[in-house]
């Protein structure tokens, strides 16, 4: 039997940094979860975190490049937890750190495979999940670098400026039939890589942290933070916005 009072979140790439920080946060607050990762590892134990917190959580490995396991993890939650409130649309990954010209097709494709093509994907599946079931909350991550250009990410700039896109648009057709849709823009969180590269690196970190008007990286709790109240009832007035969350880099 399904637990009708508990609301239900989907989390994509929750194995790990800003997806697992938001899974803690959403479990504190009795929601259940589905953690979709492609690391079976880092999904399993993120499972028995939440689970130790009192809720109930589902791992469903997935590829979120690849459209069947993407409808895979949206059919495994409704049959487990009969439907969907809430949707972090949230696994993404960097790309290989070169200028433009110097990326192969390959890198390009899986970049835009992974953090386009796979948000449209979930989002395509949940929506109609959504609409059967009288609305939802859904919060898409794309990145300060969805907002201005950053120098060697231009596949994952192009792909967070398109989650922007998709972002509003859905805002737009989906308002009336209660769904609304917000993107985050963050800028560089101090995510347990991060913290390694941090670590490997100190001098480009002196300069990442000089160009942020507040002079730190972000912690991976305020973003979970801001993507917990986005994904609540408290803020389904908000529908269709970007919200940077980077020491007011963007606002430079
Ligand atoms: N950390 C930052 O500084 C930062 C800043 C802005 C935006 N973001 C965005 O936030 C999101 C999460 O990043 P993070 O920093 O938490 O990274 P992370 O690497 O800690 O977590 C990403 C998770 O996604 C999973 N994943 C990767 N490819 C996948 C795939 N094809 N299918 C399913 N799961 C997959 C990984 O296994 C990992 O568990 C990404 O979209 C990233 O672009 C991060």
């Amino acid at each position: 039997m399904t637990d009708k009072t508990k609301k239900v979140a989907i989390i994509t790439g929750g194995g790990s940094g800003l997806g697992l920080y938001t899974a803690l946060k959403l479990a504190d607050a009795g929601v259940n979860i589905t953690i979709v990762d492609i690391s079976e590892a880092a999904g399993a134990a993120a499972v028995q975190q939440l689970e130790a917190k009192g809720v109930k959580a589902l791992f469903v490995q997935a590829d979120v490049s690849q459209p069947q396991d993407v409808k895979h993890y949206v059919d495994q939650t409704v049959s487990t937890f009969g439907t969907i409130d809430m949707f972090f649309n949230n696994a993404g990954i960097s790309g290989p750190g070169t200028r433009f010209a110097d990326n192969t097709i390959e890198q390009i494709e899986q970049v835009v495979g992974i953090n386009l093509l796979g948000g449209l994907y979930g989002l395509k599946y949940v929506l109609e999940v959504m609409l059967q079931n009288g609305g939802g909350s859904i919060v898409n991550t794309s990145s300060t670098a969805g907002l201005v250009g950053q120098a060697t990410v231009g596949s994952y700039s192009a792909t967070k400026h398109g989650i922007i896109g998709i972002t509003k648009t859905i805002a737009v057709e989906y308002a009336a039939e209660g769904i609304n849709v917000n993107a985050i823009a963050p800028g560089t969180t101090e995510t347990p890589m991060v913290k390694q590269y941090r670590q490997d690196n100190p001098e480009t970190f002196q300069a990442v942290e000089a160009a942020i008007p507040q002079r730190r990286l972000g912690q991976p709790e305020e973003i979970a933070a801001l993507v917990a109240f986005l994904l609540s009832d408290e803020a389904k007035y908000i529908n269709g916005v970007v919200v940077p969350i980077d020491g007011g880099f963007t606002a430079q």
